[in-house]
């Protein structure tokens, strides 16, 4: 079955499949594996070190496959300056560069002329215009129901989806809540040329960061499980719920400001969870499609069973 669209044509790939940017947990083996699925596989820039671990990583990558991957770019508020980093993904000509949560008009100027293709997660409408203005190639659009930073407005994505493919002419891609075959076929219902997840590759063999509790808390939680943090300081995110996030949901309602959730909310924090397990000191983040998680397969297997899905889907209203 043809599952062409706009995105696969301007990427280079079998199925509009993204893997979203994922902080500490997207590396050469996941991305690669995605990429040789027939998605398009990303390696998180900004949770490596420096530069040189950057390019090692995407090196990787190129020895695993020879097709099309990303290097994704998060450049929140609090985050450190990019623009070394992003040099490596020009000077090692990749071909696609994504960026999300701050204002993307640098990581433009500093891609002029290279040819990378450009993709902006956004969280809103506005955005999305705005992201077009600057020459994006295509937008992933996340709703409320992701993991991870999310949109101050909180709208979710059945009812953000329209909206955008209503404002711009580039390609949408859909994001947050997605799972599975029926999801993506959702999405394209709604006018998305593709989706991107997150959460639902966290629960495979290939992300090999991530701890095996992580996983298993991902099989086990149910849709009611997840919670939004950091919204007391304008950056709300999704992640599974735990007594570490109860805490800050405490801070946050009596002492609402960065420096008392620092601690709590750290990059320590996230990785004490993500990598080693530890629930009791840290936390991770997930969206609610954990209610539709039951199992952590081989990319290529969560490929095939999606793409059978979306067949399945299809061939009902032939
Ligand atoms: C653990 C985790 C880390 C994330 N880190 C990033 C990141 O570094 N860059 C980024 O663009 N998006 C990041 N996201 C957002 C995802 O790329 C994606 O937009 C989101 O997970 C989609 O919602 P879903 O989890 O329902 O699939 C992260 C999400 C999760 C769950």
């Amino acid at each position: 079955m043809n599952f062409q669209t706009r995105v696969t044509e301007l990427l280079g790939i079998e199925y509009p499949i993204i893997q979203g940017g994922l902080a500490y947990l997207a590396y050469a083996d996941l991305a690669a594996a995605v990429s040789e699925a027939g998605g398009l596989g990303q390696i998180t820039a900004m949770s490596l070190p420096n530069p040189e671990a950057l390019r090692e990583e995407i090196r990787k990558v190129r020895e695993m496959t020879d097709k099309p991957f990303g290097v994704n770019y998060a450049i929140g508020n609090h985050g450190r300056p990019f623009a070394d980093m992003l040099q490596v993904a020009i000077d090692e000509n990749v071909p696609v560069v994504s960026m999300t949560g701050g204002n993307p008009t640098p990581i433009f100027e500093q891609l002029k002329g290279s040819g990378i293709k450009t993709l902006v997660l956004v969280a809103a409408r506005r955005q999305a215009e705005k992201a077009e203005e600057l020459g994006a190639d295509a937008v992933m659009v996340v709703g409320q129901e992701g993991g991870g930073h999310l949109g101050r407005d909180d709208i979710g994505t059945m009812v953000l989806i329209p909206r955008v493919v209503d404002a711009v002419s580039i390609p949408v891609i859909a994001s947050g809540g997605i799972g599975d075959g029926r999801g993506w076929m959702a999405a394209h219902a709604l006018g998305a040329e593709g989706i991107e997840m997150g959460t639902r590759f966290i629960a495979t063999k290939e992300c090999v960061h991530a701890s095996e509790a992580y996983k298993q808390d991902l099989v086990d939680s149910l849709e009611t499980d997840t919670v939004i943090i950091k919204r007391s300081i304008g950056a709300p995110a999704r992640t599974l719920r735990n007594d570490w996030t109860d805490k800050i949901l405490e801070i946050e309602s009596k002492t609402p400001d960065y420096e008392s959730l620092k601690p709590y909310i750290s990059g320590t924090a996230n990785r004490n969870y993500a990598y080693e397990g530890k629930r009791e000191e840290g936390f991770g983040w997930a969206g609610q499609v954990v209610g539709l998680i039951d199992d952590v397969p081989t990319i290529a297997g969560l490929f095939d069973k999606m793409v059978e899905q979306a067949t399945e889907i299809r061939n009902r209203w032939k």
